[in-house]
């Protein structure tokens, strides 16, 4: 049997701290109002001219750094980058192609290699694409990273939006297995969906196409809550059922970190403790598409994830994009 496991990962979060307090200073908000709403206390920015390709480059690095070498050399077998992101270096070409090059000096170079656009869950999107593209037999070893520049698309004058984001990168090494018998570790089940019909409580207020310019981001915030909490817990409701697991089953959720009043409503519904949700949003708040593999990676460098460990990847983003991916670490 043909089977996707992910073998290691990286984060890159870039140097400059925001924090609540400095908020305090540009606009009229408090560090308490973020904390109470939100969960976040600080926020990493990335420095004039650090692109979305470069906070990728760096997470790749890491991963590389944190792959264990009993797993056999693997530069030269890296068939696929993919690249989940909504805030690419330019319009063309993707940002995945742009960090192919950046990683012909660790000599990883023929691949292929391209974006996915669906804004927080595009890691979610990704993992359920390469785990396809290596069960189909197209793939082999695939890097997938997860990065986002969101400060460049916040109007800094807007308190309802720019206290929540930040940029930031992580990245998952996922390669094909073959095991004789049962599938004991690895992926087990994907399931994305999208609801279109959602797509304006959460967007950006221009775009090449409408406006010329890429916009700000600008939402309903209470609109989002609402849907984030409801699909998020029946989702991973539907991931349990179909893998024949009770949600107490499942040692961590590693869900897209917005909000930890998302995190704990969804908890809340699941009637699953909160200690099973892994939160960072505090430290990095919202980095959109990074967000999952910066969570992962903070669970393996606090040694918090065991083999044999039960978990469910979960995000919702815009569009609205959804799903979430069962695995055994
Ligand atoms: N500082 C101080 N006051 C603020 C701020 C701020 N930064 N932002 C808004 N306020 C004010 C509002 O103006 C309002 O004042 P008013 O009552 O005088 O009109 C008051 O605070 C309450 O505003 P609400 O919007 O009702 O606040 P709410 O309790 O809904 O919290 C929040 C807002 C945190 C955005 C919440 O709706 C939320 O978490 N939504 C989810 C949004 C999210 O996480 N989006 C991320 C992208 S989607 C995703 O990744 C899943």
């Amino acid at each position: 049997m043909l089977y996707s496991k992910i073998l290691s990962c990286g984060s890159y979060l870039p140097q400059k701290i925001l924090s609540n307090k400095d908020l305090e200073k540009t606009i009229d908000t408090t560090d308490e109002w973020i904390l109470q709403r939100t969960g976040i206390t600080q926020r990493h920015i990335a420095a004039d001219g650090e692109l979305t390709s470069d906070l990728a480059f760096k997470a790749v690095q890491n991963c590389l750094a944190n792959y264990s070498e009993e797993f056999g050399d693997v530069i030269e077998s890296i068939d696929c980058i993919l690249v989940a992101t909504t805030t690419p270096d330019k319009t063309f070409p993707s940002t995945a192609c742009i960090l192919q090059s950046k990683l012909k000096q660790r000599g990883i170079s023929s691949c292929f290699a391209f974006d996915i656009q669906a804004v927080c869950a595009g890691f979610v999107y990704g993992l359920t694409l390469a785990d396809s593209m290596i069960k189909s037999g197209l793939c082999k070893s695939i890097i997938i990273v997860g990065a986002d520049r969101l400060s460049s698309i916040l109007n800094w004058q807007d308190r309802t939006t720019c206290v929540l984001f930040g940029d930031g990168a992580g990245a998952v090494l996922m390669m094909a297995k073959e095991s004789e018998d049962e599938q004991k570790d690895g992926i087990f089940h994907c399931k994305i969906e999208s609801e279109g019909q959602y797509n304006n409580i959460l967007q950006t207020s221009g775009g090449i196409g409408k406006t010329g310019t890429a916009g700000y981001i600008e939402m309903d915030g209470k609109e989002v809550f609402k849907h984030a909490v409801t699909k998020m817990s029946d989702s991973i409701k539907q991931i349990t059922n179909h893998c024949v697991l009770s949600p107490d089953d499942i040692d961590f959720v590693i869900a897209h970190q917005a909000n930890e009043r998302i995190l704990d409503a969804v908890s809340k519904k699941l009637e699953m403790a909160k200690t099973h949700f892994v939160k960072t949003v505090g430290i990095h708040a919202n980095t959109s598409s990074a967000s999952i593999p910066l969570a992962l990676n903070h669970c393996l460098q606090n040694k918090l994830l065991k083999r044999g460990n039960k978990i469910i990847f979960e995000a919702l983003g815009a569009g609205l994009t959804f799903g979430g991916v069962y695995a055994i670490w």
